[in-house]
């Protein structure tokens, strides 16, 4: 959670340290050939396996059991096995938990946290805390941001930062953005395409049941295209030179997430969260608010005027 203007919240909440109080380089993670060849570096090891290889592992037919709902694998969001910058990479993870999350307003381990991205987007049950995959997941989590200090953040651990467009986002040029520059890869059905022993993906599917879950972090507008922007069209975008402008970003990301055009599976009752709703992210689409902006313009925008009040107000700006 990226928390700017940090005011009033609840009172665990963690201080957010923001992109302009950390060093100026690109983190850069240890290259693979320094695990450890001991104990410790074979959990490392079975961890980045599982982040890569999620679904062959864990997925719905997986050889160590069958967690996950669908078969994405982490990687597919959380890129080069967590190492890519503004990538969702895991550079400061393992250093910024245990961490206050809104959603379940309390403190959460690192272990937790990962089952909730198991258990959505990847509608699974979440992995047992002391099971040899989550010990393995958080070792190599651990290795990956071993010279990260403590509750710090690191350059290029979090989203790109975009402009804001004026006026709302615009799901019909989404539509043209989606048709020119993703649809080769996602698929006019944004279905995706599976390897072909129907193991995984080999382009993940960006919306329909077999998707990423309403109400997960790319199912928000503001997230997703700040992932885009930096990542999207893969191998040919990236933080340094993008190919969208930011209001393609936004647009395509609003097209994407658009529920009135595109199902997907729907926000398990029991998880709707945030029961502090001061801090539910600025882009969430379900309210109730602590402001008094539309569930659609949460969602589509314009979104200056919603942090504008926040600022005003003395509300936490939470992405
Ligand atoms: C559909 C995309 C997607 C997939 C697949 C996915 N995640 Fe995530 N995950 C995200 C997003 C987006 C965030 C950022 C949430 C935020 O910034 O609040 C995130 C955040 C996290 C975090 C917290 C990172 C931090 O630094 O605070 C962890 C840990 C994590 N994911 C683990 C996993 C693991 C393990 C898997 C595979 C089992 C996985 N995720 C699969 C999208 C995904
Ligand atoms: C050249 C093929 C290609 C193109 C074009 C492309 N993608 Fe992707 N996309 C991928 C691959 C492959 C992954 C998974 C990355 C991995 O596992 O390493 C991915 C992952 C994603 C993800 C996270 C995983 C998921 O399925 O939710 C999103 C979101 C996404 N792409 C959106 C887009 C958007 C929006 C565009 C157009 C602007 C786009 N992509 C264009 C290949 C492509």
């Amino acid at each position: 959670m990226f928390i700017l203007n940090y005011s009033c919240s609840a009172p665990t909440e963690q201080p957010a340290v923001s992109e302009t109080n950390v060093n100026d380089t690109i983190f850069s993670p240890p290259d693979t050939s320094t695990i450890p060849d001991d104990d410790f570096g074979a959990m490392v090891r079975y961890g980045r396996d599982l982040i890569v290889n999620t679904a062959y592992y864990i997925g719905p037919e997986g050889v160590a059991g069958h967690y996950l709902g669908n078969k994405m694998n982490c990687n597919n969001c959380h890129m080069d096995a967590g190492t890519r910058p503004y990538g969702l990479n895991y550079f400061s993870t393992h250093a910024r938990y245990p961490q206050y999350r809104g959603r379940e307003n309390k403190i959460l381990t690192l272990a937790e946290r990962v089952n909730n991205c198991i258990e959505r987007p990847h509608l699974g049950k979440p992995l047992p805390l002391d099971s040899k995959e989550m010990v393995a997941i958080t070792s190599y989590m651990k290795w990956l941001g071993s010279n990260v200090p403590v509750g710090q953040r690191v350059k290029g651990d979090n989203g790109v930062e975009l402009q804001y467009p004026e006026g709302a986002a615009d799901p019909r040029n989404g539509e043209s953005v989606y048709a020119q520059h993703c649809a080769s890869c996602h698929g006019p059905t944004g279905a995706g395409v599976m390897d072909p022993w129907n193991k995984t993906y080999t382009y993940p599917p960006l919306w329909g049941m077999q998707s990423y879950e309403a109400g997960s972090s790319m199912h928000r507008v503001l997230k997703m295209a700040r992932f885009v922007k930096a990542n999207m069209p893969h191998l040919k975008a990236n933080w340094k030179n993008p190919v969208l402008t930011d209001k393609e970003a936004i647009d395509v990301a609003a097209f994407v997430n658009d529920d009135r055009i595109h199902a997907r599976p729907v926000v398990r009752p029991e998880e709707a969260g945030y029961p502090n709703i001061k801090t539910k992210p600025i882009d969430y689409d379900k309210g109730p608010y602590a402001d008094p902006f539309t569930e659609e313009q949460h969602k589509f925008g314009p979104y200056q005027p919603i942090i504008d009040y926040h600022k005003k107000k003395g509300l936490p700006i939470v992405f």
